[in-house]
Parts: C-alpha cells; structure tokens; sequence
C-alpha cells in the first residue's frame, strides 16, 4: 500500500515486544519510527526494574525522556505504543503523551502485555484529549509464543488505519 500520509511511530519498548510491533508496522507502511528513550538509563535487572514499575504505579513517575526529532504536528497519523507496567502504561510513553501536543491529531495506539492489560489503552488516549482515536490494540506474549500472527496483526491493523485517511 503506498499513500502520501505522514506517519509516525512513538514507542518505549525495554525487552523487545514492543520494539517488534513497532518496526513492524513501521516498515509495512513506511512511517517514521522513534524509540523514546529515558534520561536516566533504567537498571534492567533485579529490584530497579520493578522497583520503577511499582513506583509509577503508587505515585505516578514521570521520567524524563530525550528530545524526539520529530514534531507530531507534521504527521497525519502518529502511532503511539507501550508496554504494560503495573496494569498502565510506562512513565516514559506517558511524558511523551504530556509533553506534546496531540489536539486535532489523529492517532492510534498499542500495548503490549502477558495477559491483563486493564485500561492501558484507555489510559493512553486520557493524555491526549482532544486527539481524534480511531484505533486501540494489544499484543498478548508477542515473542515468548505469538510472534508470528501479532506480526501479521500489527500489518493488517496498521493497514486499515491508513486506508481510513485516504478515504
Ligand atoms: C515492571 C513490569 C510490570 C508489568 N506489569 C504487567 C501487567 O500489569 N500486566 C501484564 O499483562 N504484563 C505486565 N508486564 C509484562 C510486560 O507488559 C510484557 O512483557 C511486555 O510485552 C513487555 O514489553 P517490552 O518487551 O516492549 O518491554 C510487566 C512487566 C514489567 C517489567
């Protein structure tokens, strides 16, 4: 499918699944990507990590992300994905959704989880708005055992939000 539709892809991903989904959809429609990267380098093993998922959790974390070269306002649809920490979304996608400005932007967005992904995605949209949503998925176990099909729904899902722009 090739269209003149701007996209962009925002993700935070720190083992992989996200990352995957990501790149996937990234390349079936030629979008912009961009890994949103904490400051502050998590520690990727042990307490640390699941230290910052519960401390997100009981006080809701903001961490600071680095500066994105991108301005979503160029793009007629940005795609935001994130892991599932703690039943929501992860502080880095959140100081992406706050510090910038989604009004009048179409979006979608993605999570990837192992089984209860709550409000994740309801969550996310709540930062944004008045942003115009036309599409919310997940991705259950994507590389531990659904890595094929989540690829194959990534495209089909991906695909159908940039036929409903150029309709
Ligand atoms: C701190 C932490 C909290 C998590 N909380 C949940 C959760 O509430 N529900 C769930 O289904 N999975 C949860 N997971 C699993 C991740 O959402 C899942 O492995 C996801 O695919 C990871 O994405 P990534 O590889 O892009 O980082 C949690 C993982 C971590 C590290």
């Amino acid at each position: 499918m090739k269209n003149n539709k701007k996209i962009l892809i925002a993700y935070y991903s720190h083992s992989g699944n996200t990352k995957f989904i990501a790149e996937t959809m990234s390349k079936e429609v030629g979008a912009d990507l961009i890994e949103l990267t904490p400051k502050k380098k998590l520690n990727a093993s042990g307490i640390g990590y699941f230290g910052w998922g519960i401390r997100q959790l009981v006080r809701k974390d903001d961490r600071e992300i680095e500066e994105i070269p991108f301005n979503v306002e160029d793009y007629d649809l940005i795609i935001i994905g994130t892991p599932v920490w703690t039943y929501t979304l992860t502080p880095p996608v959140r100081t992406f959704l706050k510090e910038n400005n989604f009004k009048g932007r179409t979006v979608g967005v993605f999570c990837c989880h192992e089984g209860d992904y709550s409000n994740t995605l309801e969550d996310m949209v709540e930062h944004m708005p008045e942003s115009n949503c036309i599409g919310k998925i997940d991705f259950m176990g994507v590389l531990k055992d659904n890595k094929t099909d989540s690829a194959n729904r990534a495209k089909q899902w991906i695909r159908t939000l940039c036929d409903s722009l150029v309709e």
